[in-house]
């Protein structure tokens, strides 16, 4: 085990029993993945899932376990909870984990724009989560990869409006939608999690439709843009599509800044952001692709250029797997960020 950033005395390491809620799904299949690769420190580990997987081996660092249901899970009192299990599973279940002295760390959209929770990307506002937050949300996947490039811009340039269009992965839907792209390349019947084929088409509808013609996905992208970088003036629309592609979510951001900027000096900031990676040389072909950003925990930006058609506004597109900081690692790096600043109260133990 990897301990430098966890230690507390040199007798003792802080350690975690951790419940991966949702981990036979898409997003609870990678938090395994990076927990592994990270190191997290877990003395316990209780992989949940819904009743009809209870029982199913899944191995993690070469042990297997065997799934468990909630009800067991949350009598275990675990120290966290990465929650991917849906909406409606978080909504019964994060309080009850609460109530137990778990803390939660939920990646559906059940609790992040209730006004008592925190809403957070890591690079941009873990400061504000304190001990009493049992229930944290994780942002939606294509809100994260945009604000973690608007958020250094916005304290420069100060945001005024953005118009987003998405290019979103099937990844997102989970697996049932990778199920059905893949009975299609087949030419086989299956289940449907689109209202259409996906294979060879595009469907300007991410989740569902609300009353104002936009959908939940769109909607998300305004609102939780708009808490996280705790600033309601900053007017967004978006249109959310969804593509035949795997590896990640790609957008075409555009940003109108209060403030004039020199565009050497707005990519030297994302350049120096954490997190954000500039892939951006046109002279060689060089931007985002979801297939180079599959598998990396960063967000590549390219395309960066000024629009002409009106002052102080710029494009660009941004691109993450959308399992990885858009999910998974998301949820890890704020499972770390409460273990390195003692938020929790871990098990300890001597050694
Ligand atoms: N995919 C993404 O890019 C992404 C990004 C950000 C957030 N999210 C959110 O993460 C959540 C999971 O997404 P996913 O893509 O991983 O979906 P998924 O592949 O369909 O997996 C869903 C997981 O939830 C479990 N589950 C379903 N109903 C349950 C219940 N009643 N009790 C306990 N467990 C239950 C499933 O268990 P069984 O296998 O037993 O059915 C499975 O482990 C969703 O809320 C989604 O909005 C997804």
């Amino acid at each position: 085990m990897t301990i430098d950033k966890y230690v507390l005395l040199p007798y003792q390491i802080k350690i975690m029993r951790v419940a991966v809620v949702g981990a036979t799904g898409m997003v609870g299949e990678v938090m395994l993945k990076v927990l592994a690769e990270r190191n997290f420190p877990i003395s316990e580990l209780f992989l949940v899932a819904s009743e009809r997987s209870i029982g199913k081996e899944i191995s993690f660092k070469g042990e297997t376990y065997k799934v468990i249901g909630l009800n067991d899970a949350v009598a275990a009192k675990p120290d966290i909870a990465l929650f991917s299990a849906g909406g409606s599973t978080s909504l019964e279940w994060a309080p009850k984990f609460a109530e137990a002295g778990t803390t939660v760390i939920d990646n559906s959209s059940a609790w992040r724009m209730d006004a008592n929770k925190k809403l957070v990307v890591p690079e941009i506002n873990a400061s504000n989560i304190t001990a009493e937050d049992k229930i944290i949300a994780n942002p939606n996947c294509s809100t994260i990869q945009m604000v973690m490039a608007l958020a250094p811009l916005h304290l420069k340039y100060k945001i005024k409006r953005v118009v987003i269009s998405t290019y979103q992965s099937i990844t997102g839907t989970g697996v049932k939608a990778v199920q059905q792209l893949e009975n299609e390349y087949a030419g086989e019947k299956g289940e449907m999690a689109y209202p259409y084929p996906i294979h060879r088409n595009a469907l300007p509808h991410c989740d569902v439709f609300e009353e104002n013609g936009y959908t939940k996905e769109e909607l998300k992208l305004v609102r939780e843009t708009q808490k996280i970088l705790d600033d309601r003036t900053i007017s967004l629309t978006a249109t959310a599509v969804r593509v035949p592609v795997a590896g990640g979510h790609s957008e075409s951001v555009n940003v109108e800044f209060e403030n004039n900027f020199e565009l050497s000096e707005l990519r030297n900031i994302l350049n120096e952001t954490d997190g954000v990676v500039v892939q951006d040389n046109t002279d060689v072909n060089t931007y985002p692709m979801p297939i180079y950003a599959e598998g990396k925990d960063d967000v590549f930006v390219g395309r960066i250029r000024r629009d002409h058609s009106q002052p102080n506004t710029l494009n660009m597109w941004i691109v993450a797997d959308n399992l990885r900081k858009g999910a998974a690692t998301n949820a890890v790096q704020i499972a770390e960020y409460l273990v390195s600043e003692n938020i929790i109260k871990p098990s300890l133990s001597e050694v």
